[in-house]
């Protein structure tokens, strides 16, 4: 089959979260499967500082949306033996970050996007790839499965393609004014609600979730979850018109990329059988941050956009508890001023056993993973968390609200034989303080610590199973569109 990932984050290009964990690894696994799987992204500044070599092709295109017309060049790079497409335009993607500064997000956002989503379609003609399936993700690519369905109805190069458009999270729908149609080069009758309307906005997900040939999400509870207005986000709706085509599938991790053994980021490498390493690691990064150098005291770990949906609410508030609590609370996030503003007061009122690093720092993040006892995702919402994913493979057992991925991969210790972290499920502060203190006095017998260490870490959370669910959807996108 001839796949093409359409995103705007692909690690090890360009990461803000989890959505480029999964469209830097799974075509990897398509391909190792025998197909023939390309990606495209754009190319922003991010890309030139990654130090990821990629070259100028001698291909361009001219894209015009609303009274303007853009330039766009196309880049070369490579994943593996993956053709990496990227679309290089300097006005849009040159700049600081992917979708915004701290201030906020860039407020031409839709036309960034709209621009990539044309260039791709446009230069998927000129390089002369006609894939089987085109595998959107997001809000940023939601206008490829809309264009499709529409403008390029009758296109006879994409007759055979079919849009299988993922929902890495609802919460991000690409919600314009009205205004913005024309500046996406969309005429005035995409503005109903039928297709892209939304109470007097454009709403871009709306439209992919309604024109794509299949849909999917990154859990199984999640997909659930968002068919009823609690998780919704206002689209319950929509996604019930399209229930039958709906399908929720769990992200894996890439076990190579991630990975104890060979990790060159950490302080010693370890395994399950040798679980030694784990202590140095913690030692280091207790160093590292300043942190007191004692074993005795477990280490609860944090790795996050700072963000509400990742449960900063209960976190902050529990500050002045931790602080007094014998442990040692480590986060490393990037996001909202507020919260980090909490984490600093609370250190200024002689919180010495608390540390917040800001920033995106991928090295810092594995020595979290492996220096940590406990890894904290309280999550609100979790469309899947590939935290948690993570943390099991490093050896740091998750503490989790039980939603979304986080339900579908993490057992609580009370539950059964098989469990390998702790659960909370109502969203509340002393919920999770009473979960976190169970895992402390778990912690403090060594011996079953490491028996649940050691479950988390033999789990199976690669590819494989997931992989066949999407080849599996892909073969019926290809027989919607052959019938
Ligand atoms: P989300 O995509 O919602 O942010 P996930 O748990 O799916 O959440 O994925 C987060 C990914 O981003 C993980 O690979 C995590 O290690 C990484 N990450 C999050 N925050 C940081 C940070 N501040 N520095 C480095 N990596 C981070
Ligand atoms: C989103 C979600 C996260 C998920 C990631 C990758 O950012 O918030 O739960 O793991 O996408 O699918």
């Amino acid at each position: 089959m001839k796949i093409l990932f359409v995103a705007s984050e692909v690690a090890p290009f360009a990461k803000t979260g989890g959505l480029a964990d999964v469209t830097g690894s799974l075509p990897k696994e398509l391909k190792r499967l025998g197909h023939d799987v390309r990606i495209f992204l754009p190319y922003y500044r991010e890309v030139e500082r990654s130090g990821v070599p990629v070259r100028k092709m001698r291909k361009a295109v001219e894209i015009p949306l609303g009274d303007e017309v853009h330039r766009g060049v196309l880049r070369q790079g490579s994943l593996g033996d993956i053709p990496v497409y990227l679309l290089e335009n300097r006005a849009f993607f040159d700049r600081d970050g992917l979708y915004g500064t701290p201030a906020g997000d860039y407020p031409d956002n839709h036309r960034r996007f709209a621009f990539f989503c044309r260039g791709v379609l446009e230069l998927l003609k000129r390089i002369d790839f006609r894939p089987d399936i085109i595998h959107c993700h997001d809000w940023q690519t939601a206008l490829i499965p809309i264009l499709l369905r529409y403008e390029l109805a009758s296109d006879l190069f994409f007759a055979r393609t079919a849009a299988v458009y993922t929902i890495h999270n609802l919460a991000y729908q690409g919600l314009f004014p009205r205004e913005t149609l024309a500046e996406m080069g969309l005429d005035p009758s995409y503005f109903t609600i039928e297709r892209l309307e939304y109470y007097g906005k454009v709403n871009l997900m709306k439209g992919a979730i309604l024109t794509a040939d299949l849909v999917t999400t990154v859990s199984e509870t999640y997909c659930r979850e968002i068919l009823a207005a609690e998780q919704g986000c206002g689209l319950e709706g929509v996604l019930q018109c399209r229930k039958d085509d709906l399908f929720g599938i769990l992200n894996g991790l890439d076990y190579d990329e991630w990975a104890p053994a060979t990790d060159q980021d950490i302080f010693k490498r370890y395994t399950s059988t040798s679980l030694a390493g784990k202590a140095a690691n913690k030692k280091g990064l207790q160093r590292l941050l300043g942190l007191e150098e004692r074993a005795d005291l477990p280490l609860v770990g944090m790795v996050s956009r700072l963000v509400a949906q990742k449960g900063f609410d209960l976190v902050t508030e529990l500050l002045p508890r931790l602080a007094a609590e014998d442990l040692q609370l480590v986060v490393l996030g990037t996001g909202d001023g507020a919260y980090a503003r909490l984490f600093e007061d609370a250190r200024e009122r002689g919180a010495r056993n608390i540390s917040l690093t800001t920033g995106f720092d991928p090295s810092l993040s594995r020595k979290v993973y492996a220096g940590s006892d406990i890894f904290l995702m309280p999550s609100h919402f979790e469309p899947c968390g590939l935290g948690q994913l993570i943390a099991f493979r490093y050896g740091a057992v998750p503490v989790v609200r039980k939603t979304g991925g986080l339900a579908d991969t993490v057992t609580d210790s009370r539950k059964s034989q098989a469990a390998n972290g702790f659960t909370f499920e109502p969203y509340d502060a002393d919920a999770l303080w009473e979960s976190l203190q169970r895992a402390i006095s778990a912690w403090r017998d060594r011996e079953s610590w490491k028996r649940l260490m050691r479950r988390g870490m033999a789990m199976d959370f690669s590819w494989h199973r997931s992989a066949e669910k999407y080849l599996e959807l892909y073969r019926r996108g290809v027989a919607k569109k052959e019938a």
